[in-house]
């Protein structure tokens, strides 16, 4: 079909992201003061720092793919310029059909040109409606989608249950969630209202962050008898991600339920536990101090990263030719190893903040817990923190060893 005559009424200009090139806003016209947020100014949101978002979001898909052996559906409900569905139709082997929308006409017209100019029109389909009417729309069997892709302004949560609904058994959600003030504990009743759990201050905030997504995401599944498991996950700059592949039937919804727990934490010594149920432990006082705990919760205890689905994603990077590739490789090989690591770590600067002591190398810390036994892992939410099984009175104890030996 012939490309509607398009001509923008706002500056612009045209970007190579991935295999696409895209006419996207010319944010340099709209910072006017050091303080101005681009993205946000122009008429058509474009953010070029989610590039990496967008490139693992590909990476995700296509190992997908390859897991189930078709071809797959997808749709990406909140558009904006179009970069990221088009991305999707244009790089991933195996993709059939390409659902692209938003509520805004600007945007639209602007998805609709990236479309045409990337000739891409058989395979991607644009819609102009509010995402959860299209999604709704897209509620019955043989209406539903392989892979959906929600990335919105602040948070996903308005757009899970259509989601949820929109997705076939074994089916792939991604969400993105920019609102980390709640989720990070600093707006922590916003964080109650929308995601169902407290979240907390803590040095490993963001971990939490993702799991009280995870957990919301499991919750709204299970009220449509649909389990939830999480294949991927990454806190990355100013927003968060979670990757979750749902399965019909309540015996599955039972089971991810069953996931939902607390994460109890002693401000004073560090000491973190987790916990299935909050009533008797809450009372509790802290094992390794004996102050009082706080805590997080009700929010996903279960894996926040599939081992296998990383390898896979960590395959799909090596055959592809991507701006960030050794970025995304680093990431991936750490969330990898993380898969099979205790939930929750510690960071080595608050600890020696703590405890006033100069701040040992990650890599003499590791070696410090691996050679009394402990397990440890780095992690790829924090350059400066690791996950162990050791107590933490024993972290204490080991970093004062390791800072008086180096
Ligand atoms: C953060 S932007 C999307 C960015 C895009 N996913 C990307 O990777 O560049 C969010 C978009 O959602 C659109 N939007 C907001 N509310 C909506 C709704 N209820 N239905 C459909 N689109 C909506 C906005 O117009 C905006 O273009
Ligand atoms: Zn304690």
């Amino acid at each position: 079909m012939a490309e509607p005559e398009f001509k923008a009424d706002f500056p612009t200009e045209t970007v190579q992201e991935g295999k696409v090139k895209v006419v996207v806003p010319k944010l340099k016209a709209y910072k006017k003061q050091p303080s101005d947020y681009a993205p946000s100014k122009a008429p058509v949101f474009y953010n070029p720092v989610m590039e990496l978002n967008r490139d693992l979001a590909v990476l995700a898909f296509q190992a997908y793919q390859r897991m189930v052996n078709r071809d797959i559906s997808l749709c990406e409900p909140l558009t904006s310029s179009g970069i990221r569905g088009v991305r999707l139709a244009a790089e991933i082997h195996g993709a059939k059909k390409v659902l692209i929308n938003d509520i805004s006409e600007r945007a639209l017209k602007l998805a609709r040109h990236n479309v045409h100019l990337n000739r891409l029109q058989d395979l991607i389909a644009v819609e102009h409606k509010d995402a959860n009417c299209l999604l709704s729309c897209h509620g019955a069997p043989r209406r539903r989608f392989d892979v959906i892709d929600v990335d919105p302004f602040g948070s996903p949560v308005p757009y899970l249950d259509s989601a949820v609904r929109a997705l076939r058994n074994k089916g792939l959600l991604a969400a993105t969630a920019t609102d980390l003030a709640p989720l990070c504990g600093v707006h922590a009743k916003a964080c109650v209202r929308k995601y169902g759990g407290k979240p907390l201050r803590t040095e490993y905030c963001h971990e939490l962050a993702v799991r009280l997504l995870a957990g919301c995401v499991a919750t709204v599944a299970a009220k449509h008898d649909i389990g939830v498991s999480v294949v991927f996950s990454h806190s990355t700059d100013h927003y968060i991600r979670v990757y979750a592949q749902i399965g019909y039937g309540a015996k599955k919804a039972d089971a991810s339920i069953k996931s939902l727990g607390y994460v109890l934490h002693c401000f004073n010594c560090f000491h973190r536990e987790t916990a299935q149920k909050l009533s008797a432990k809450f009372f509790e006082k802290c094992p390794e101090c004996g102050s009082r705990m706080d805590w997080a919760g009700p929010l996903w205890l279960g894996k926040t990263f599939d081992t296998q689905f990383c390898e896979r994603m960590e395959q799909e990077n090596k055959r592809t030719a991507l701006r960030n590739s050794r970025k995304i490789a680093k990431l991936l090989s750490l969330a990898r190893d993380e898969a099979e690591a205790p939930a929750t770590y510690y960071v080595i600067d608050h600890i020696s903040d703590k405890l006033s002591l100069p701040v040992p190398s990650l890599s003499a810390v590791l070696q410090s817990l691996h050679d009394k036994g402990f397990q440890a892992f780095p992690t790829h939410f924090n350059p400066r923190g690791f996950r162990t099984d050791a107590p933490a009175l024993v972290v204490q104890e080991l970093l004062r060893e390791t800072v008086s030996t180096v």
